[in-house]
Parts: structure tokens; sequence; C-alpha cells
């Protein structure tokens, strides 16, 4: 490899094989000055001037900060936080304004009101620089350990809403601003704000753990409206403790508690920016002469800047050489708010949460709509900085996806642009479609103007749409909509008098008005045949470029939307009124309707709430505090996010930062990788590759039980997102952008065409071997099967595809080079004794050279398990090279790059079954997409099958390929292979009972394994018959459920509902599971203190919590007074000082741990009962401090260790679960505080409902075990609906940010969500009778995908009998994510089409 070694802008280049590095380069330095605490006097600054004397003053959590002449004025202020302020709470996890993690709020004084205004902001994307005369308040300022936790962090931890912990201070932040906002309060524990205000407050938050119940429950408890009853398992009531009782015990809110006093020294401080690199014109006239002043070919140095949120989405942005902003938010004429008669003109710099508040104050109903459109635009923390101009200017100039331009499109709005010579006022229209806005043309205002009707006896209707994965926003739409239309009723009918019909984000360059579909609607009587012909040409005009993702679905949104919108003016056929029957059918019940609703929502409780549910479950009080539902172990830190992540650790002196560079071809030989730029660019040390790897180390970036796999490409690369080489330097904002800049020289000359399909793998046979012992058994006669069947289905086809791990916490390590060639690394991994050896093998060093520590790890999911080992290995591998500290914090977009994620496959099958749908034989082939290299991979099968046959099929044989391609190797994610197992076993459910046309749940429920048949399927691990509870809870969860009640309930509504259609669903699992060697250590400290380590790490399961219990429960049998929960600390993962640690993995390893925990106690136990009788004898009672004080004086060994080796004859057991899930292909949506359904033309699902009962022995925490299993389930929710982990044609990950992944928000979760988890008593080989609950639940989530299916089901079955589909309308494959394009597809893209014929043709 040639690398290409240039001149450094500061400190020359030192070459060594093949790095260049500047062993001296000095701290990042991006700000001159840092002034602490205390207040500097200054000099008031004139708004628009550049002095060089010129400062930037605010506060963080009431510090002073004061900084002069920054070097770098794109620096946020999450960069700044997080590298220059002790306060870390704001975690990094998007940096694109995507995922909340981020939010800080922001306040400001407004000297001619006397007022603070309060609100949130994404930290990632807000400019240090706008923040002149700011204070900044971060989770850590609300409250901490020190000056006591804020009541919001207090309440996070009682509601058990933090797991990993890495999202809760930006909770806590978003919904602390929603929380100050709330006037004043109704009394004192409770505040003015409602219970769905406190749900939506966090909706635009990401949290990959909890599942959101518990969050949503813990900012509802400070809700005035809320019904204690209604809120969930917490530490602060016991069961059936009165209303009062539960008011009493929260801790107290004080809206008043002064957290958020605005500092007085910033009262004076100017408004604008008053740093030479930031200018804030204070008026129209600077602002001219400013843009006059600009340079001609200096236009990119300089830039116009509101909130900034727009380089979120243009990313390139941020790495831009901008040397100069202007910022516009004090320039009068752009913040104007001005209403009269004639309209509504709002400033470009209004923020869209202004501009909500100001058209909601307006009675027009066009307004109110605009607004409640825009409160789904992006999330709360962007629209609060994010202005309405800068959204215009980035669809008008970058043609972004925007829903403001598409609205006020149709509300005829103009623009005033303001070029260098002229003031312009246009259309938005003229706008839109005009050559890109040049860089010195000011968007000032936009006028959305007031309209009335023309003509007497007319009225104005006006509506807008949007179809995105997410009700709420923070999802971009696949296509918006807006419409007005004047209409006139006439005898005849309503009459058109006129309108507009404005779509847009539709994958073209901007919103447009369908002009041919408005002269033709005009002055006509709107009929189905009038819709038809006009739905024609909007179908003609809406079209996507070129290239667009779901060109036909959006095509078929837009008539779905217009349809909506017409079908409101057409006679109802039926009752001969102007209604919406058209829409919702002949024969629409109201009564029936709300009836079903309400039953399958809320319980019969009306409620517009996202969320709500029951837990239930019985604490076992036997071993206590063992199995008592007790707070997680360090929840309060990580609310006010003084918890430590590896992140959050400060960088040693000198210390250099990381960033990889990943292939973009699948194979290709890397021919030259180098920078083109000369000098280097800014800040860079290193580039390293495999030519650097030490003479006695090898090339090794991770290791398996299986397969090492290479640390970086060697000449050649085997796939896209493969390593190639890491950027070191001076900060890590440099790294990442030198990483961007890195160019490879690819050359592919007489190379094999890559492998990028299963299918071509098996015609090139390149396969991965699965080890014998790893193969999973077939059972029974598969040709005796098929020949007992009746019916058989052959080759039926299926497809699974990828899921991301999308963990918060992206892979992250810090190396320090240590004496004597020692290495020390933090890394955020499940398995430090793999990393260790990995590094170890790189450098070519002793293992005991090498120290790994972890502490806690902000969401693993299996991706920080094997996956984590190259990132670690790379930052030690340069430590170790330029013998500095180096760090990495891999951005987003690479970690989902390299990540591989869960393994998709193809599965064919052929099943024979009897005419009552009992199964016979199931024959399978399945090609598993294993990647580029074997990771952990040969687990699948085994896992695949162990899950599938949960039901007895009677015979079952299986070819199963591990298929070897040139994608990124896949690895483990919770529940690797058996959701994928349990779902294709489902799937053959529901093929089976299509063909013979019986009831999908009477075929699941005749095949539900007897204890017999389960002996056969699961040999030697089913335990006794008493152990098999899926019978009972099967039962159970029908009856806690009301199943068979509202099945018909939901047949009802399909039938009244043409365009709503729902769907239920029963599913079982069985899960196998094993306990693993775990080591552990158990060392009681002469104050009584006790320490524990264990090789089990905490990835947020709660881990530490059981382990923590369980050395208190053990360690009282010395019978000492005292309660020891509270002493006992779990430290963090050392790979040198607690060896064979293993792998956090398999939803076992807590169970695991808690053992080696009693091991090591019962060792102690035995050591301290002799002198706690003797003491005992002498003194009576005794007390634990008393106890170990003696034991030093008599020198016992008051350390333990142990390793805990489960018995193979029965470590491996069954876990068994059921869940019913509702599901509604409509959107529940609130409209004038009803809930309604809305006629749903999108594809898009609502879970209702999902009712799970879930086995977990005696659980050894029920809150630890609840939160694992609500948050596996929404973990599921996004594998079957949601998430889309896509890759170009070369295999190149193309979901790769937040706008392109959609994990399950709040409003995607289940309505109602109701967990038990069932007590099913004694097990003798398991940890005290304890089940595993990490996993298993995830595999429930296919009940959503299974009602969906069912309801997709009627929509065929009707769209049959319009015409639109043919008799095999039943049969048919809904792929996971059942996504709406997927869904929509499904239920007929021309839906409306065939409709609307119909009705023509049955007048
Ligand atoms: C996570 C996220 C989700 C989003 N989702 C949606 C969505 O669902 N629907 C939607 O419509 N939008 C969405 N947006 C876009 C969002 O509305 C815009 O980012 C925001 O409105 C831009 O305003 P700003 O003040 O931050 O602009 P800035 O980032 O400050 O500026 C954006 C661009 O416009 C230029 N500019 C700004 N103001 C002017 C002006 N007055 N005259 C001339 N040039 C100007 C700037 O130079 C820059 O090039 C989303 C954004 C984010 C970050
Ligand atoms: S890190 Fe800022 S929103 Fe995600
Ligand atoms: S607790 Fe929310 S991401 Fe882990």
């Amino acid at each position: 490899m040639q690398i290409r070694v240039a001149q450094r802008k500061r400190g020359g280049p030192i070459t060594h094989r093949g790095v260049f590095m500047a062993l001296n380069s000095t701290k990042p330095s991006f700000l001159h000055r840092v002034v602490g605490t205390h207040q500097t006097s200054m000099e008031e600054n004139g708004r628009g001037t550049c002095k060089d004397d010129s400062s930037l003053v605010f506060a963080i959590n009431s510090q002073r900060f004061e900084l002069r002449n920054l070097d770098d004025p794109s620096i946020t202020l999450l960069q700044f936080l997080r590298s220059q302020t002790s306060f870390k709470s704001p975690k990094l996890s998007c940096g694109e304004g995507g995922c909340g993690a981020c939010v800080v709020l922001l306040s400001k004084y407004d000297p001619e009101l006397d007022k603070v205004e309060d609100f949130t902001v994404s930290s990632c994307l807000t400019l240090l620089c706008s923040l002149n005369g700011c204070s900044i308040t971060t989770s850590e300022g609300l409250g901490n350990s020190k000056t006591g936790f804020h009541n919001i962090h207090k309440r996070f931890a009682g509601f058990h809403a933090s797991q990993c912990g890495f999202c809760t201070p930006g909770m806590c932040m978003s919904f602390y601003g929603a929380l100050v906002n709330a006037e004043k309060a109704v009394d004192d524990r409770l505040s003015k704000l409602t219970a769905v205000e406190a749900e939506k407050a966090i909706a635009s938050n990401l949290c990959r753990c909890t599942g959101y119940r518990p969050i949503a429950d813990a900012c509802k408890s400070f809700a005035g409206d809320i019904d204690m009853e209604d809120l969930g398992i917490n530490t602060f009531w016991k069961k059936g403790d009165s209303v009062q009782n539960k008011m009493s015990i929260l801790p107290l809110y004080s809206p008043g508690d002064g957290v958020c006093d605005f500092p007085e020294f910033l009262k004076g401080q100017g408004k604008g920016g008053s740093l030479s690199s930031w200018i804030a014109p204070g008026n129209v006239k600077e602002l001219q002469s400013l843009m006059k002043g600009i340079d001609h070919g200096d236009e990119t140095r300089v830039k116009l800047v509101v909130g900034n949120t727009g380089v979120g989405y243009y990313k390139e942005e941020k790495d831009g050489c901008v040397e100069r902003y202007i910022d516009l938010r004090y320039v009068p004429e752009l913040k104007i708010i001005k209403k009269d008669e004639t309209g509504i003109k709002l400033g470009a710099a209004v923020t869209i949460s202004t501009a909500i508040k100001a058209l909601k104050k307006e009675s027009d109903e066009i307004y109110q709509k605009i607004a409640a459109h825009m409160e789904k635009v992006a999330t709360s923390f962007v629209r609060n900085s994010g202005s309405i101009g800068g959204n215009l200017v980035m669809a008008q100039r970058k043609h972004f996806p925007s829903d403001i331009a598409t609205i006020l499109l149709a509300a005829g709005s103009y623009v005033e642009v303001l070029t260098a010579e002229i003031n312009e006022k246009l259309t938005l229209e003229v706008f839109l479609e005009r050559a890109p806005m040049g860089s010195k043309d000011v968007l000032v205002s936009i006028e959305v103007p007031k309209w009335k009707a023309s003509q007497i006896g007319s009225r104005l209707a006006f509506d807008t749409y949007r179809a995105s994965p997410r009700p709420l926003g923070n999802a971009l739409a696949h296509l918006n909509a807006a419409f007005m239309a004047e209409i006139s009723e006439t005898s005849e009918g309503s009459v058109m008098s006129s309108c507009r019909l404005a779509f847009g984000a539709y994958g073209t360059k901007h919103a447009i008005r369908v002009k041919n579909a408005e002269e033709f609607l005009a002055g006509k009587k709107v009929t189905p045949a009038v819709v038809y012909e006009t739905i024609g040409l909007v179908k003609s005009t809406v079209v996507s470029d070129e290239g667009a993702s779901n060109p036909e679905y959006r095509s078929s949104l837009a008539v779905g939307f217009l349809f909506n919108f017409l079908s409101s003016f057409m006679a109802d056929p039926f009752k001969g009124n102007a209604s919406n029957g058209w829409l919702n059918g002949h024969s629409t019940a109201p009564d029936e309707d709300s009836e079903a609703t309400q039953k399958s929502c809320h319980d019969g409780k009306s409620s517009l709430l996202l969320s709500s549910g029951k837990q239930v479950f019985q604490a076992s009080k036997e071993n206590r505090p063992v199995g008592e539902a007790i707070g997680k172990t360090g929840a309060a830190l990580q609310a006010s996010g003084e918890a430590v992540y590896v992140d959050d650790i400060p960088s040693p002196p000198n210390c250099l930062y990381g960033a990889l560079v990943c292939s973009t071809k699948p194979l290709a030989r890397v021919k030259d990788i180098g920078f083109k730029s000369n000098p280097l660019p800014d800040g860079v040390a290193a580039l390293i590759s495999y030519k650097d790897i030490p003479k006695d180390g090898e090339n090794v970036g991770s290791k398996t039980m299986f397969e090492s796999e290479s640390l970086f490409a060697d000449e050649l690369t085997r796939c896209a997102g493969e390593r190639l080489a890491f950027v070191v330097a001076d900060s890590q904002k440099h790294a990442d952008s030198a990483a961007n800049l890195v160019v490879v020289d690819y050359d592919t000359e007489s190379l094999e065409p890559p492998i990028l399909t299963v299918e071509e793998a098996v015609k090139r046979s390149s396969f991965f071997h699965t080890p014998p012992f790893l193969q999973p058994k077939p059972v029974g006669d598969i040709t005796r099967g098929m020949a007992e069947a009746e019916h058989r289905l052959i080759n039926a086809e299926m497809k699974l595809e990828s899921q991301y791990y999308f963990y918060m916490e992206t892979q992250t390590a810090l190396a320090i080079p240590d004496e004597d060639n020692c290495m020390v690394v933090y890394s955020s991994t499940q398995c430090p004794e793999y990393s260790c050896a990995a590094i170890a093998q790189c450098l070519g060093l002793p293992q005991h050279n090498v120290r790994v520590i972890t502490r806690r790890v902000g969401g693993g999911f299996g991706g920080k398990a094997f996956k984590s080992l190259p990132v670690a290995t790379a930052c030690a591998l340069a430590a170790h090279v330029l013998r500095r500290p180096v760090r990495t914090y891999v951005s987003r977009k690479t970690d989902m790059i390299m990540a591989g994620g869960r393994h998709p496959m193809k599965i064919t099958y052929s099943v024979g079954f009897k005419s009552n749908g009992k199964i016979t034989a199931l024959k399978l082939d399945v090609l598993i997409n294993a990647g580029i290299s074997l990771d952990v991979s040969p687990i699948i099968p085994i896992h695949l099958v162990g899950a599938l046959k949960k039901y007895d099929f009677g015979a079952l044989a299986f070819d199963i390929k591990l298929c070897k391609t040139n994608h990124s190797s896949k690895s483990a994610m919770r529940a690797p292979g058996e959701v994928q197992g349990s779902f294709i076993a489902d799937s053959v459910m529901e093929q089976v009972a299509s063909t013979l046309s019986l009831d999908v749940d009477s075929v699941k429920t005749v095949n539900l394994h007897s204890h017999d048949s389960l002996k056969l399927f699961y040999d030697g691990i089913c335990g006794e018959p008493h152990e098999y509870t899926l019978i009972s809870i099967w039962d159970r969860v029908a009856r806690s459920s009301s199943f068979n009640e509202r099945r018909e309930m939901v047949e009802k509504f399909n039938r009244c509902n043409l365009w709503s259609k729902r769907g239920i669903s029963r599913v079982p699992i069985v899960f196998e599971a094993g306990g693993m060697a775990t080591p552990g250590k158990v060392s009681i400290l002469s104050d009584g203190s006790i320490v524990v380590e264990v090789g089990g790490i905490e990835l947020g399961q709660g881990l530490w919590t059981k382990v923590k219990q369980m050395a208190a429960f053990c360690l009282s049998s010395t019978k000492c007074e005292d309660s020891l929960l509270e002493r006992v600390r779990v430290i963090q993962a050392d790979s040198l000082s607690l060896i064979q640690g293993g792998i956090t993995a398999g939803s076992t390893k807590s169970e695991s741990s808690c053992e080696a925990i009693r091991l090591c106690c019962n060792l102690l136990v035995e050591r301290l009962v002799p002198l706690m009788e003797k003491l005992q004898k002498e003194t009576g009672s005794v007390r634990w401090e008393m106890l170990i004080s003696q034991a030093y004086m008599t020198s016992v060994n008051l350390s333990a260790s142990s390793y805990y080796v489960p018995d193979f004859a029965t470590t491996r057991y069954l876990n068994y679960g059921a869940a019913v899930s509702e599901a509604s292909l409509s959107r529940s949506r609130v409209l004038h505080t009803k809930l309604v359904e809305v006629n749903l033309l999108t594809g898009e699902t609502t879970i209702l409902r999902s009712d799970l009962v879930y086995d977990c022995g005696q659980s050894l925490n029920p809150a630890v075990d609840m939160g694992q299993i609500e948050g596996a389930f929404v973990q599921g929710i996004g594998f079957f609906m949601l998430e889309e982990y896509k890759t170009n044609s070369e295999g190149l990950v193309t979901a790769d940010s937040t706008w392109r992944y959609k994990v399950p928000t709040i409003d995607t979760i289940p309505k109602q969500f109701n967990v038990e988890i069932l007590s099913s008593g004694h097990h003798q080989n398991r940890v005290l009778s304890s089940k595993a609950s990490g996993e298993p639940p995830l595999l429930l989530a296919s009940s959503v995908h299974c009602a969906t299916r069912a309801a997709i089901k009627d929509a065929r079955k009707q769209l049959h009998t319009w015409g639109g589909l043919d008799g095999s309308h039943a049969m048919f494959n809904l792929a996971a994510p059942a996504t709406m394009p997927v869904v929509k597809e499904l239920c007929g893209l021309d839906s409306v089409e065939s409709y609307l014929k119909w009705r023509m043709n049955h007048k």
C-alpha cells in the first residue's frame, strides 16, 4: 500500500512504515480561551461588527463561560460540552437531530419583555457561536448525586425507565422542557401538563432498551390529569396503596425549584454573536450590506444561519469550510409575526414552534390545520430552533422533501425574497419553481393569506396529509399533500367551485400543484366518475423522479389522500347526504365501531394516550431481596448523566482520535489509499492500516470461538463496509472529516464478480461449515410424515431481512499505552475477555500485557459482542504505533455501515397436513446469508431450529446452508436465529390455514406440543411435565386478552369499515436457553462494604442489580441483623482481574453471574459462620460491621472467587410465552379531542393492543424482567414492522442514518401493552428457579406481524369483491418488516380505482 505523505498545515509529517504522524501535535484548539465561573469585563459589541477582542458569553448549568475567537465556528454545543466541560450528560448518538440523546434546555432572556424563554434543542446541531447570552441546562444541571437528584431523575429511576441509560438524560431534558413550560402547577406533586402532553414530550426521543412504556409512566406521573391507577410498576408504592398514599410517596415536584433560574450575569449580554466568525446583523440594511460585501468565490465560506438544523440532513455542510456565519435571528423583518384581516405574515427566521403557536391562536381552521401538520415536522427539539424560512430555503435550493412547502403551497402563500438589489414578493409556487436561490439571496418572510369563500352559500374546505412511518413526526413523509376547495352545496350535491391540490416529498424536486386536476374539478359536482377521472390526472402527474424509492406506492398515496379529501363531498350512496360514507362503507355502524375501538384500545376506558398498560407479576418473598422488584442500580445516576460511559472518560493528555475508513466495494484490490489534498486535512496525525501491524502481531481484529477476522483488509477488500484504515487526528471531528476525504483507488480487473446473493453463493458453492456439535437434529421420518398428509404445500418461499442493533451508544474505545509494553483499553464491549485476546494477538503481545476494562455499555443487543473487538483493536494498534492514547467514538453512519446485523435468509419449505390443519411433516431449505466471515454464524442453524420446533410438526427435516457472500459479516443480534425460526413456524401455520380456509388460531392450537411430542422435539431439555407451561399460558393469554370476544369485535369492525381493517392474532413461543460458565469474586472490606466482580457486563439488562440482590441474599445467611443490599457494589469488568469472563449474551449471563456470586458468598458464609456463632453466644444479636471487623481481627479470608460451570446435562432448558396482538390498518388520530379511526389508504398499521404472558420461572427481579420483556417485544416490533436495513446493489449499507432507519418510537408501540410475568414456581436446575427474559419475548412480536397479516387478508377479500384481485387473494406472503409500502401493496396499490369502478358499476 502506498501512502501519500503530504505536508501538514501545522507540524510537518514524520513518516513511519506507512504512518505519518505528528507526535507532538497539540490538543485541538478550536477555542482560544475559556473563562471559568467568574465574570470578566467585556466590551459590549455592536451587532454586525467583527472586532478582534470579540467574545462569546454564555452559561452552562449557571457556570459562566467566555470564549474568544473560535478557530472553527462550526463547532457545536455538543462538541463543546463533551470535550471542554465536565458536563457529559448530553450524549452523541446520531449527530443529526434524529434521536434526542443530546437534548439540552436553552434559556434566553428578552429584556424588552423581561421574560425568559425556555426551550429544548438538540445540542448536536446547535452552533456554539449562536449562544451568546444564553443559558444552557443539562441533566446534571437539573440535579445530581452531589446536590440531590431532581424529581425527574428520581421518578425515572423509580418507574424503571432507564436500562442502559444512554438515552435517559436526553429523555429527562425533553420532558423537563415540556414541564417547565407547562404554566404553573396545580399542586405540589403534579404539574399542569396533561398526560397526553407528557407522553408527547418524549415522542421525538429514541430509546432502544425499554420499549418506552416505563418512560411514559415516569413522565405521566407529573401530569395534572393522571389517574394514579394507570401508572405502572414502580419503587414508590406497593400494590393496593391508596391514591392519597401514592401521591404522598411520589418525590415532590415543585416547578419553581430554581433549577433553571436565568443567571443575572447574562441579562445584560448582547443578543447576537460577537465573534469575528459570527455576525448578527440588527436590521435588513446591515444584512444587505453584509451580503454585498461577500466577495465572489467566498460564498461557500459564508453561511446564513438560523437554527443550523439543516446540517442534520445535509451533513456534508458540517465538514464544510464555513469561516463566517451570518445569524439571521436578530433581523426584525425576519422575526416578524404580523396578523391582520388579509392573513398572517411570518418572518423567515421565525422558528417552526413559534409559528405553530402563532397559527394556533387563530380561530381560522386553515391555520389550525397548518399548525397541526407542522407539529409533525421533524422533532420538538428541532422545531424549537429550526425556522420556517430555513425549511423553505432547503426545499427551494436543495430539493429537501419539505412538509412546510407543500402545506403552504396549498394555502396560496407568498414569499418575500431579498436579493442584492431588489426586494421581491412572489408566490410560493413561483419561488419553488425558480432556479435555486443564489447564496446571497435572503428569504425575508412568508405570508399565508386568510381565505374566505368567494360566494354566499359556499364553504371552504382544507386538509393536510402525510404518510410516514411514525405518526407523530421524526420521520420524513413518503408523500405529503394539502388540499383546499371551495364547495357550493346545490340540490344536486356538492359542486366544487375551485380548488388547490398540492403534493410534495414524493421523490421529486419540490412540491407541486396538479393544475390540470384542479381545472378539471372546477365547477363539477363531486361524483365517483369525477373523482375517478381526477385521480387519473393526479396519478399521471405525481410521479417520482427516476431512482426514487417506492414510486408506485407514492403515487397510490396521492390517490388515497385525494380520495379521502374528495369523498367527504360525495353523497353517501345509501344515506343520500354528503358524508364520509364513501370512505367508511355502506354499513357503517358508528356505535359498534366506537365500541370496538374502545374495547380494543383501552379496555373500556376511552383514552387518547399513546400508551398505557398493565403489568402483572408475583414478587417472591422466599429469597429476599432476590425476587423483589427493586430499582435498577445506578438508574438515577444514569438519568442525571453522571454515569460514565467509555466516551465520557476524560481524554488523557496527548490523546488522539480515530475514525475508520470502510470499503465501498464488495470485491476489489485496494491499489492505493490516502488523501488527495496537500497539505493534509486539518489535525491528521496518521493513517493506520494493516501495514502498521507490528512484526510479531497479526492482522486480527476480532476473534470468536470459531474464527478470527482481519482488522483491516490487506490488498483485497472482500465486502463493502470492510475496514480499510484508521485515520488518527487531533480531535474526533477532524478524524471523522478526514475519513470522508480519504481516497481509495480500487481495481477489479480480472477478479471474479462478488457474491451478493444467497442464490449466487449456492451456484458457486460458497459456504461456511457448521461444526457437527452445532448441527440441529431432524425429528421423525419426513417421508412417512409427507405420506400421511392429506394436503401438501410444495416449495413455498419466504425471505427475511437483516436488522441493525441501533444501540444508542455507537462502538467506542479508548486505548492508553502503559509501561513495559502494556496497553489499557476501555471498551464498550459485551466480551472483554475476547477483546483482550484479539488485541494481544494483533499487537503480538502476551495477553497479560493487555487490560480491557468495561464499566457499562450503552446498549449492546449482540452488536457489542464480537463487533466491538475491531474498534478496540484499531485504537490499541494506533496507540501502540503512535505511543499516545487513542480513542474513537464511531459515527452513526460508519457504525451502520460496518455492523452487519442480523442474518438475512431465504426459506423454501414443503409442508404436509391433514384437513383439520394438523401438520404431519415440514421440510425446509434455508439459505442463510452469513456475509464474508464466520463470526458466530455457526450457531444460527441450531438457534433457528430450536425456536421453529415450537409446534409439533410430526416430522421435521431441513437443509440449512451458511452462505459465504461478499456482504459484511452478520453477527448475533438479540434472539439470533430464534426470531427467524419462530416466525417461519407461524408463517407455515398461516399458509396452511389459508390453504384450508381455516382459522389460523385453530391451526396453531391443534399443532401445539403435548409433553410427549415436546420430548421428541426437545430431546433431553424439555423438563418435567409440570414445567411445560405453554398450554396453560396459551389459555391464560386468551382469557386475559378477551381473545375470543375481541375476535368477534374485529370481524364486526371489518364488516363495517371499508378503509380500515383490523386483525388479531395469538402466537406461542418456545425458546431454548442455557447457562454459561462464568467467574465471580466477592470481597468484603473492613467497613463491611462488599465489592463484587462478575464475568457478566451491565448492558442495561439489570445484571448488576440481580447480582447485588443475590450477594445480599446469600450473605444474609450469616444471620446478621442488617440488610446488606445497599452495602454491595458491583464494579467494572477487568479482563486481568477476573479472567474467563466470556461473553454476555444468550439471556443467561445474569443468572450465571448470580450463581457464580452465590458460590463465592457460600464460601464466605462458611468462613464467617463459626465466628458469627461465637459472637452470638457472647453478645446475642450481631451487626454486620461487628462481624466483619472481628473477621478482620481474626484474619478470616474475606475474599472469595468462583468459576460457575453449569452442569452440562441440565444447563439447557425451555422458556415459554404467548402473546395476543391486535393491529389496525389505520391510524388513530386525535381530532377534536375524540379518538377516531381515520380511513386509511396508506398501509399504515397501528398496534391497538398487545397482551403478553411470559414464564420467568421465579423472577430474580420482576421489575428488571418486565423491562426486558417489554423492551425485547418493542425491538421485535422494529424487526417485524419498521426497520429496513437496506444496502445498494454492491452491498453497501444505505440505511445509514436516523433519516433512513426507523426504530420504534413511543407512537409506534402498542397503544395498550399488558404484560404478565408468570411465576411458574420451582425449577430444580435453575438459579433460584429463575428463567431467562432478555431475548425470548422478542419472538412474541411476530404476533403484531400476524395480526397485520390477518387485517390485510380481510382487505384483500374486500378488494376481490371489487374485482381488484383474483380468487387466490388469500394466499400471500407478508414480508418482514411489514412497512407501509409493503402493506399497501398487498392491500392494492390501485384499490381506490377498483372501488370507484365497482361503485360506478353498482349504482
Ligand atoms: C431530524 C430532522 C427532521 C426533520 N424532519 C422534517 C420533516 O419531517 N418535514 C420537514 O418539512 N422538515 C423537516 N426537517 C427540516 C427542518 O424543518 C429544517 O431543518 C429547519 O426548518 C431548517 O431551519 P433552520 O433555521 O435550522 O435552517 P438552517 O439550518 O439555519 O439553514 C438551512 C439552510 O437555509 C439557509 N437559510 C436559512 N434561512 C435563510 C433565509 N432566511 N434566507 C436565505 N437562506 C436561508 C441556510 O444558509 C442553510 O443553507 C427536519 C430536520 C431535522 C434536523
Ligand atoms: S445526537 Fe443529537 S439528536 Fe441524536
Ligand atoms: S435505556 Fe434508552 S437506550 Fe438504553
